[in-house]
């Protein structure tokens, strides 16, 4: 169970929304649970913590965050399982990995002990919007932005961290269809792809639209440089499976290091699968679809968990894997992360943290 202290100020909403919420339509984010926490920065520390009702901020139209991008976040879900008890799944990677985006976009670090009291304090006042549906949670939103009311380009002397929470759906609903991207790039080497930098996502919109238009759920990323290696799927890490090995591009500066991709391939360790994260081809994927020896394909990202790619497009033309109802290794592995979430499953690595 995460420790908790009394640093953090609380003020409670005097009424909870939560009986305004159709629970039968959660969708994904676009319900807000009843309390969010913030913690300004300025002068070179943290201050304390406020546990506030969710709502809007105020702030100037100069906060350089609004200007030139020092915004980086996370995302990471609650689950509840039928004795009510509430489990965060592996928070601390979480609580790694925005410090490591914060230092490339040049914004302070947070503590972990400070990152693990917010999120542990607020999920555990808002634990009555934590959803227990099937493929639902509550999704978590740790967030931090530059707010120097300043024009010039240089790194901002104040920040806000703050988390609000949405009980949510599923991210896709089924199997998705993807286009291999061979122009537009989501990330080049020495740049930010490693960092959950909002900016990433904005330069992915377009592209993501044309994809989308023309009736793909996303792209399959390739590299900058030559286009010929895969990077990731749309907001996801990309997963391949070929008889006993499942096989993934190696992490480097171009790749978020996914909190999903890292379960999904220790526990396919685990299970006695071989494991390879190293550079993958786009010819050496296409050859083994033709060839019907690509066995799966899939998504793996917090918010989507595991997406299984049915489709793949390449050069105008469609690739089409096997259904998912017929995979073996994906539906096994998501209802395995599933239920390991909710408390069901024997936690042999301790990733699961209990909140209340
Ligand atoms: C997540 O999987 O948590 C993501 O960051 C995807 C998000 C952009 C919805």
């Amino acid at each position: 169970m995460i420790a908790t202290t009394n640093k953090i100020e609380v003020q409670k909403v005097e009424k909870s929304r939560i009986n305004e919420v159709n629970w039968s339509d959660l969708g994904f984010g676009k319900i807000f649970a009843d309390h969010m926490c913030v913690v300004e920065y300025t002068d070179g520390q943290w201050g304390r913590p406020i546990i506030k009702p969710y709502g809007k901020l105020e702030f100037s139209p100069a906060i350089s965050s609004l200007h030139y991008g020092q915004a980086i976040f996370e995302g990471l879900k609650a689950y509840k399982n039928s004795d009510g008890e509430v489990f965060i799944f592996r928070p601390e990677k979480n609580a790694a990995r925005l410090n490591k985006s914060a230092h490339r976009l040049c914004m302070p670090e947070l503590p972990e002990e400070l990152f693990m009291e917010c999120l542990a304090q607020l999920t555990a006042l808002d634990s009555s919007w934590v959803p227990t549906g099937e493929g639902e949670s509550l999704y978590i939103r740790p967030h931090m932005f530059a707010t120097d009311e300043y024009v010039g380009v240089r790194p901002s002397g104040s920040y806000l961290f703050v988390i609000f929470s949405c009980p949510v759906g599923k991210y896709y609903t089924g199997e998705i269809k993807v286009k291999i991207e061979p122009a537009f790039t989501r990330a080049a080497k020495g740049g930010t792809g490693h960092a959950k930098a909002a900016g990433n996502y904005a330069s992915a919109l377009y592209p993501a639209k044309l994809a989308q238009d023309s009736g793909y759920n996303q792209m399959l990323w390739t590299d900058a440089e030559t286009h010929q290696y895969f990077e990731e799927s749309g907001t996801m890490n990309v997963i391949f499976k070929k008889g006993n090995t499942l096989f993934t591009p190696a992490l480097s500066d171009s790749i978020l290091d996914g909190v999903t991709r890292d379960s999904v391939l220790q526990v396919a360790r685990d299970w006695g699968y071989n494991v390879e994260e190293r550079k993958v081809s786009v010819t050496e994927v296409m050859e083994a679809i033709e060839k019907g020896e690509l066995d799966e394909a899939f998504g793996a990202g917090t918010a989507a968990t595991i997406a299984p790619i049915r489709v793949i497009n390449y050069k105008g033309v469609d690739y089409t894997l096997r259904p998912y109802t017929e995979w073996e290794f994906a539906p096994k592995v998501s209802a395995f992360l599933d239920s390991l979430k909710r408390g069901r499953e024997a936690d042999a690595h301790h990733w699961n943290k209990r909140i209340v």
